[in-house]
């Protein structure tokens, strides 16, 4: 259980058959909490954005607040393969933009890899990455940067053509040389289909039991960000509930006089 995670470990456990298990950090807490529970993959992901700043969307997620999340989060993980999310116009202008970006990402906050939302378009740009020894993740389906592109949040790939597009996609980025794909918001048939004709891993989030892995939003797995609920989300805990009840009585006990009681006073 105590063995560090590696690129070569993801790939290992496709071809072991055994499920890779990931999860976004956004701190250092979270972060020792969730690795030393033993998941594979540790993300600080731009959902940071919705989770921790209240954006909307990831759009407005900078790099510099990035890195001071993964830096955080680096503290606190030991065992977990770090990627980090490059956020919304921090790789799409060009490749050299890209290669300045996730050079940082691996310089100022020890990430291991980065992720990258898009396909065919920017293959180029992976290729570059890889060959100079920086492990990329990939992400397809739902990509939240292209939120407004597609015009909310409705599931990809439902219609033959779009589903054909995902799977081509798919196969350009292994070939450019990344090591396991997101798939976020696609039906389980077509995310079954493309597990099956990879050699990397899939990493599922809302596309069902099939991928070879499962990423979730730490902050919705235990029930903490609780403004918007997805049909893919499992809650694992009621922590929105724990903090509510718990300030509530916190409040109750400062204005009876309750707290602090003498020994909890110097
Ligand atoms: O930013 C994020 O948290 C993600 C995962 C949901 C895959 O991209």
């Amino acid at each position: 259980m105590n063995k560090k995670i590696r690129v070569s470990t993801i790939l290992k456990r496709k071809k072991e058959g055994v499920k890779i298990t990931a999860l976004t950090a956004y701190d250092y807490t979270f972060a020792y909490l969730i690795d030393e529970a033993g998941v594979d993959i540790i993300l600080v992901g731009d959902s940071c954005g919705n989770v921790c700043a209240g954006y909307e969307t990831t759009l407005p997620v900078t790099v510099d607040e990035l890195i001071y999340h993964a830096r955080s989060v680096r503290r606190g993980v030991k065992r977990a393969l770090l990627v980090a999310d490059m956020p919304f116009m921090s790789y799409q202008e060009n490749t050299e933009q890209a290669l300045h970006n996730a050079g940082r990402f691996m310089k100022e906050t020890g990430a291991e890899a980065v992720k990258m939302e898009g396909g065919r378009h920017i293959c180029g740009t992976v290729r570059k990455m890889v060959d100079i020894g920086i492990p990329v993740m990939g992400h397809l389906g739902f990509t939240p940067q292209s939120v407004h592109g597609f015009g909310g949040y409705k599931v990809r790939g439902e219609d033959s053509g779009e589903a054909e597009k995902i799977r081509t996609d798919a196969l350009a980025l292994q070939d450019a040389g990344v090591f396991s794909i997101v798939l976020e918001k696609v039906p389980a048939g077509l995310a079954k289909e493309i597990s099956g004709m990879l050699e990397i891993p899939t990493i599922g989030i809302g596309a069902g039991p099939h991928c070879d892995g499962q990423i979730l939003v730490s902050y919705d797995l235990i029930g903490l960000y609780d403004k918007v609920r997805f049909k893919f989300v499992r809650q694992y805990a009621r922590l929105a509930e724990d903090v509510r009840n718990a300030v509530v009585a916190y409040c109750k006990d400062v204005r009876d006089e309750q707290f602090p009681a003498e020994d909890e006073s110097y």
